[in-house]
């Protein structure tokens, strides 16, 4: 069912114990037409490193390439709450995050922007949402941090990992962030780090007791087919739609079924 209403950051706030709110990534116009109006809001991820540009992280996105993304998401998707990414190494410091988090504001119509980082990047999300940019965070498992660890790890498996936690959402919440995502958290954890704090939680692999979920577009209507984290579910197989339609038009092309009287000036 469409949903009538744009979301606004009071809106996402209020809908704190209210309702469920649903999030999904979108890269371009095409699809974040599809999905305007249906979602809360739309992450334009830096995950498009990986599931549009092919790569192995999210590391290499620049700024340049966020920005024209986010461009492509705001023509599709005029009716829904946007985010943009930051991408790695454009936020290490306040005035670096505020000049790219500036230009996102400047040149897109993007709502808000997320960075990862809870406890020791509350100063940078501070310097932004006192200069009126709207921050969502990002704690739990981050991506950017894939090559630093080693790997994604899960997280929330202690005690003392839990309660790190609860003060990074803390302390974002603190310095302005209006929205967290929880990534590939224990669900046990995520429900103590939801109830810890008064801006809703949209958890990725974090379970069901976080105020919404979000999904990478790609991997819920299963375009990606290589690999299926535990936490997908697939509410399409993408993929071999995609396939068994090629074959078809390959296969018209060779037999001269296409095109037909009807298909032609
Ligand atoms: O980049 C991304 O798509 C994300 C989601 C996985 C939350 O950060």
């Amino acid at each position: 069912m469409q949903q009538s209403k744009k979301q606004t950051v009071t809106s996402i706030i209020n809908s704190k114990g209210n309702k469920k709110l649903s999030m999904i990534t979108a890269y371009d116009a095409l699809f974040s037409n599809l999905f305007d109006g249906e979602v809360d809001f739309i992450l334009v991820g830096d995950s498009l490193n990986m599931s549009f540009g092919g790569n192995s992280d999210t590391l290499g996105i620049s700024m340049e390439n966020m920005i024209y993304h986010t461009k492509a998401v705001c023509n599709g998707a005029k009716n829904t709450f946007i985010i943009c990414d930051m991408p790695f190494g454009t936020y290490i410091d306040k005035d670096n995050a505020f000049k790219n988090a500036m230009k996102v504001y400047q040149e897109t119509s993007a709502d808000a922007v997320k960075v990862e980082g809870g406890v020791s990047k509350a100063h940078i999300v501070k310097h932004l949402t006192d200069n009126s940019i709207a921050v969502v965070g990002h704690i739990g498992l981050m991506p950017q941090n894939v090559r630093s660890e080693g790997g994604y790890k899960i997280k929330g498996k202690d005690a003392q990992n839990i309660q790190e936690l609860i003060e990074d959402a803390q302390a974002i919440e603190e310095a302005g962030a209006f929205c967290i995502v929880l990534e590939g958290v224990k669900p046990d954890a995520a429900k103590l780090i939801t109830e810890a704090v008064n801006v809703p939680i949209i958890g990725i692999g974090a379970g069901l007791d976080v105020d919404g979920q979000v999904l990478v577009w790609s991997d819920m209507l299963g375009f990606f087919d290589e690999f299926k984290p535990k936490f997908v579910r697939k509410y399409l197989d993408g993929a071999s739609i995609v396939r068994q339609s090629v074959q078809q038009y390959v296969q018209d092309v060779s037999d001269q079924s296409f095109p037909s009287s009807d298909e032609i000036y």
